[in-house]
């Protein structure tokens, strides 16, 4: 079975959590262009994505589990996957974020990489405004001024800090999910059930 987990910090805690159950790659992903790691469990293979194909991967059946963030997994409405598991790592959260004092009102413009979550987030709120879509260093939009504010992850809160803008809001705490096919799931329903027992 092939096992989908994205780069960065989701990698580095997923491989922890992977060595807990006493299932390790052959060789260090973090440390290498490979995409595909086989490990000493033969029945678990690695790849290595990006977050936001994590649910496109294991969707498309290719590939039968994933583990992938809250946040990716709002954003892109994966409701055609099985949510087996909130792994409890990579935790963080996706927060409003602005200049200090800023207060959230109409007609706002918001810099993200999440404009579905922050779309229906400020809808809710019956506050209608402008999405920005950025991929990286959100926070630069609001430090510009380029943006009134930014939807971003936020986990030490040290990129806020260090570029002198403030939480304004929680919208949602995240953490990794251990994701999988369904068809996957139905053809190796023991393997799984006993991978996700060991978890707990
Ligand atoms: C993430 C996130 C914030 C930062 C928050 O960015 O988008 O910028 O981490 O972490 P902190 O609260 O611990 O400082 P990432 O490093 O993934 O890079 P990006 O800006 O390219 O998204």
């Amino acid at each position: 079975m092939y096992l989908a987990i994205s780069k960065g910090r989701i990698l580095e805690e997923s491989l922890k959590l992977l060595e807990r159950l006493n299932i390790k790659c052959e060789e260090s992903p973090m440390d290498s262009r490979k995409l595909i790691f086989r490990t000493n469990d033969k029945n678990i293979k690695i790849i290595i994505v990006r977050a936001s194909d994590v649910p496109t991967y294991v969707e498309s059946g290719k590939v039968d589990m994933g583990i992938v963030g809250k946040d990716t997994l709002l954003e892109k409405n994966s409701n055609d996957l099985l949510r087996l598991k909130d792994l409890e790592i990579a935790k963080c959260r996706l927060v409003i974020a602005g200049k200090k004092g800023v207060s959230l009102v109409s007609n706002m413009k918001i810099a993200t990489k999440y404009p579905t979550i922050t779309q229906k987030y400020f809808q809710s709120q019956g506050l209608p405004c402008t999405i920005l879509k950025l991929y990286g260093s959100i926070e630069l939009a609001a430090v510009l001024g380029m943006t009134d504010a930014v939807v971003d992850l936020v986990e030490t809160g040290n990129t806020l800090k260090e570029n002198g803008l403030s939480e304004l809001k929680i919208i949602e705490n995240i953490s990794s999910y251990l994701v999988v096919n369904k068809t996957s799931y139905r053809f190796n329903k023991e393997y799984i059930d006993k991978f996700i027992s060991k978890i707990s």
